[in-house]
């Protein structure tokens, strides 16, 4: 599954653009100002509707316009063409995936899944637990059909049990919501659990290749303290969970973290390491969607020159490379790459919001 071609109207700076794109890697060159990020920006939003770069759903829209307009064709791996589109107005927005209207957005879930790295967005290392979660979660939800309904039904639960906490229901209105709480609970874990363990494989060849380090480890937090269970902790945490409101131990609570050679990343590599380690994780992460099958769209990385040094940016492109998978990769300056081992290049000039086709 990748992005055959794309038409921008009144995206940020971009007026107009016509592009086709290369199934491998796609080099956007620019510079600063120019619109590179806003070229991924719009590639992403085909994928998911929504920016990597902030909340405010109206913030895209070219200056002084009333909409904006994406129109894409994805290429499956049948060689399936679908054209998708997304018009973005102030009032609303349409979209449309193979001649249909789309009318929930999770209906597209799957059609052109995306994963960015930019310095506009949080990382597993620079955001909160929140972001790592998200980021757990949506490579589980492409995978795992089941893993979406069970945590739809856990935050449902969970909703019904907060809300009784908040209300100051008597001990049994609030308890009587546990036991399909800790089923959800426990599925949810072990999805997790699965996951981390496949994972951790990928990741280690990931980052092996990237970094200098003997070991990395994933630390999964299932959301209550090692050692003991959901259910004990959620009898004991009960008198807590009223004063606060909310249920204080559960999957929703749920973090991660990254140890080399047995200590964290983020207080034992450089700024250059971590941003290869996060890529690392990434492409891991691509990895083991591809080892089930799951299709990839495309991964984005913007500004590769940014605290990478020619070395690491080789690197990180032979490692984005040895997965088949379409690829765009911003730059200022795209010089010390070397494109040799890539079987199909496009590059992309953009200036002033104008994209042109380097040939
Ligand atoms: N809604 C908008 N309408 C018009 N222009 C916008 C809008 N939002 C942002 N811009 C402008 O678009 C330009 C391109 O921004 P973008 O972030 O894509 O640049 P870039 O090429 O990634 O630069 P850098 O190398 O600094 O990261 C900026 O000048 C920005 O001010
Ligand atoms: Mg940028």
């Amino acid at each position: 599954m990748g992005l055959q071609s794309l038409e921008i109207c009144d995206f940020r700076n971009i007026r107009h653009a016509s592009l086709t794109f290369s199934p491998g890697l796609n080099l956007i060159r620019g510079e600063n100002a120019a619109g590179k990020t806003s070229l991924l920006e719009a590639i992403y939003y085909l994928g998911r509707v929504r920016s990597f770069r902030t909340p405010h759903v109206n913030q895209p829209i070219r200056d002084g316009q009333a909409a904006f307009r994406l129109v894409g064709r994805l290429l499956r791996e049948d060689s399936h063409q679908i054209p998708i589109g997304i018009e973005r107005q102030n009032t609303g927005l349409q979209v449309h995936l193979d001649g249909c209207v789309v009318r929930r957005l999770s209906d597209l879930a799957g059609s052109f899944p995306v994963q960015v790295l930019s310095g506009d967005t949080p990382t597993i290392l620079s955001g909160g637990p929140r972001y790592r979660r998200q980021a757990l979660d949506w490579a589980l939800f492409h995978v795992e059909h089941a893993y979406r309904e069970v945590w739809q039904r856990y935050v449902r639960v969970l909703r019904q049990r907060n809300a009784a906490l908040r209300a100051q229901r008597p001990a049994n209105q609030i308890t009587v919501w546990d036991t399909e709480l800790l089923d959800a609970a426990g599925q949810i874990h072990q999805y997790r659990e699965m996951y981390f363990e496949a994972l951790s494989t990928h990741l280690h060849a990931e980052v092996r290749r990237l970094l200098p380090f003997e070991t990395i480890q994933l630390n999964y937090q299932p959301g209550w303290p090692a050692g003991t269970t959901m259910a004990e902790r959620i009898a004991m945490a009960l008198e807590k969970d009223r004063a606060l409101g909310s249920t204080q131990y559960g999957p929703h609570r749920a973090d991660f973290k990254l140890l080399v050679d047995g200590r964290p990343l983020q207080s034992h590599c450089s700024r250059g390491q971590q941003k290869a380690a996060v890529v690392g994780f990434m492409l891991a992460q691509v990895r083991y969607q591809q080892a089930r099958g799951a299709p990839m769209g495309a991964f984005l990385l913007d500004d590769l020159g940014s605290e990478l040094d020619a070395r690491h940016q080789s690197r990180v492109l032979e490692s984005l490379r040895q997965l088949d998978l379409q690829v765009f990769v911003s730059a200022i300056d795209t010089g010390p790459v070397d494109l040799t081992f890539w079987s199909s290049v496009k590059r992309f000039h953009v200036e002033h919001g104008e994209i042109k086709e380097v040939v």
